[in-house]
């Protein structure tokens, strides 16, 4: 599953480049996308297969806080991305006549730009909070990673206050992407059901179904994973959810935009 991912991406990354008509904005992000998921597996799951292989489950605090960060960096990032792909596809199939003016190559940067840093001030804050708190000297994590929450229960002070933070936090950018994700499916929706004809409105659903699916995968796995109630007992639930995270949605990307977009195949076509 590593493996697919990590080429599976790639192959999206070197697509894009590679072939003219799919130098829009649209790809640009999906660029985006693919780096942040191999960064996201390339933190989390060669650890995980080294600690398959050899059997010793041990992680320095550091490799630890590595993983904090890019977790929270890679997820937040990747929820503000697929938030700007939302407007992009609002922008695309509501007001087409304006797409140049209010989703350009400076636009689309800019959008790109904000999205990484928001997620990186994330990832920032949460890692400081964290390698503020004390811990004793070995502890056992009981998890594929080294998630907050998890991390969060060891500590030796009291930490209460810092997940309260985490998830408030979480729960406000969560609920602020997935509003303007959500209105902006209203609006495509709306627009989609005013046109006359099947084929026209199957041209424009084709032209956002890959992101919805996208979308829909993200939001429902990270809400369940990340915001729902800790419980003792959910523990070995949260394992086998933050598997399907670590591993199945990051190789969905290059596989839902690949096999149902037609774009993407007749540039593979030509480029091959
Ligand atoms: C991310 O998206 C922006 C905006 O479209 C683009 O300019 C940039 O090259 C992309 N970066 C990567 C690494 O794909």
């Amino acid at each position: 599953m590593y493996l697919i991912c990590v080429l599976g991406n790639l192959i999206i990354l070197i697509i894009v480049c590679l072939a003219p008509k799919l130098q829009t904005p649209m790809y640009f992000f999906l660029c985006n996308l693919s780096v942040l998921d191999i960064i996201y597996v390339s933190v989390i799951s060669p650890k995980l297969l080294v600690i398959m292989v050899t059997e010793d489950t041990s992680i320095s605090y550091s490799h630890c806080l590595l993983q904090l960060f890019f977790y929270v960096f890679c997820v937040a990032s990747e929820f503000f991305l697929l938030t700007t792909m939302a407007y992009d596809r609002y922008v695309a199939i509501c007001v087409p006549l304006h797409y140049i003016v209010l989703m350009n190559k400076w636009i689309g940067s800019l959008l790109a730009v904000v999205s990484w840093n928001l997620g990186a001030i994330n990832a920032l804050v949460y890692t400081l909070l964290i390698s503020k708190l004390s811990f004793s000297d070995s502890q056992e994590i009981n998890h594929l990673f080294c998630h907050m929450m998890s991390i969060l229960k060891l500590s030796c002070n009291n930490s209460g206050h810092i997940g309260i933070l985490i998830m408030v936090n979480g729960f406000i950018l969560g609920f602020i992407c997935m509003i303007l994700i959500f209105s902006s499916y209203m609006y495509i929706m709306a627009s989609i059901l005013k046109i006359k004809t099947t084929s026209g409105r199957q041209r424009a659903f084709s032209r956002c179904s890959s992101h919805i699916t996208i979308v829909l995968f993200f939001c429902l796995s990270s809400l369940s994973l990340n915001m729902k109630a800790e419980t003792d007992h959910s523990q070995e639930q949260d394992k086998l959810l933050s598997m399907i995270y670590i591993a199945v949605i990051p190789m969905l990307n290059p596989l839902v935009y690949s096999l149902r977009n037609k774009d993407v195949i007749t540039a593979l076509r030509t480029i091959t």
